[in-house]
């Protein structure tokens, strides 16, 4: 495990957990060498939905996005959109290199590491939509600094959503969620769009099942989906 420390948490590089597993296969491996360069966010300047698609068309930003089926469906859902995936783990990237490849897939950018120190990057008012699916629990207290849904990230996805801008949130664990409920509730940036329970106990349309969602599933765990629109 790597774990990297800053001051500041909308800085630092947030770099916990595990970022690669089994061997990749060759033909993985071609997927690395040849694919992610082409995809990759640049490593300077501002980011924009003009400077990676040349249009400035809607901008949709993943963090942790797993093995990319949601991020991959999404971008499949909405041509027109531009996507920017972040994750660290390399097996993930893999995942999300196959999706891109064979759904031909022209819209997403990817950077493998922290997500948040290509947020920075982004100028303010931009984005259209943030995902946070699934983010890893860090169920003990003393990780809890950890956990990305915390306050330096969420002023950060803030910041970076356009007003009517959508913040996607999801879990199924129950530390987590008491911790993101106590973060957001009231957090003046944001207005949550759930009017009824089932708004946050069923899986919203335009919202495809994550990997990790799937499985918590057939674990037979309850998941909880968080709507909130920036004011
Ligand atoms: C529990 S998994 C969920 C993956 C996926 N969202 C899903 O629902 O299937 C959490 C993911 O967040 C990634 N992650 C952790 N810290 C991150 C960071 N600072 N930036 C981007 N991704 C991060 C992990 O590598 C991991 O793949």
């Amino acid at each position: 495990m790597t774990a990297h420390k800053s001051g500041d948490p909308t800085t630092l590089n947030r770099l916990y957990g595990r970022q690669s597993g089994h061997k990749l296969r060759p033909g993985q491996q071609e997927l690395v060498d040849r694919l992610l360069p082409a995809l990759c966010v640049p490593e300077e300047g501002d980011i924009t939905a003009e400077s990676l698609f040349g249009h400035d068309h809607p901008l949709h930003f993943e963090i942790g996005f797993g093995a990319g089926e949601h991020m991959a469906i999404r971008a499949d859902m909405l041509p027109d959109h531009g996507f920017i995936g972040c994750e660290p783990f390399l097996n993930g990237v893999v995942g999300a290199l196959g999706h891109i490849r064979d759904k031909s897939l022209p819209n997403i950018r990817l950077h493998m590491g922290d997500a948040l120190s290509v947020l920075n990057r982004i100028p303010d008012g931009s984005l259209s939509f943030v995902y946070l699916l699934h983010p890893d629990p860090w169920p003990k207290a003393r990780h809890a600094k950890r956990r990305m849904m915390n306050k330096g990230p969420v002023e950060l996805i803030a910041r970076k959503l356009k007003p009517g801008g959508e913040f996607r949130f999801g879990t199924d664990h129950p530390v987590y969620l008491r911790w993101a409920l106590m973060v957001m509730n009231g957090h003046p940036a944001f207005e949550w769009l759930a009017k009824e329970p089932k708004d946050f106990l069923t899986r919203p349309g335009g919202w495809p099942e994550t990997r990790y969602e799937a499985k918590a599933r057939r674990q037979g765990h309850e998941v909880w989906y968080f709507r909130y629109r920036r004011i």
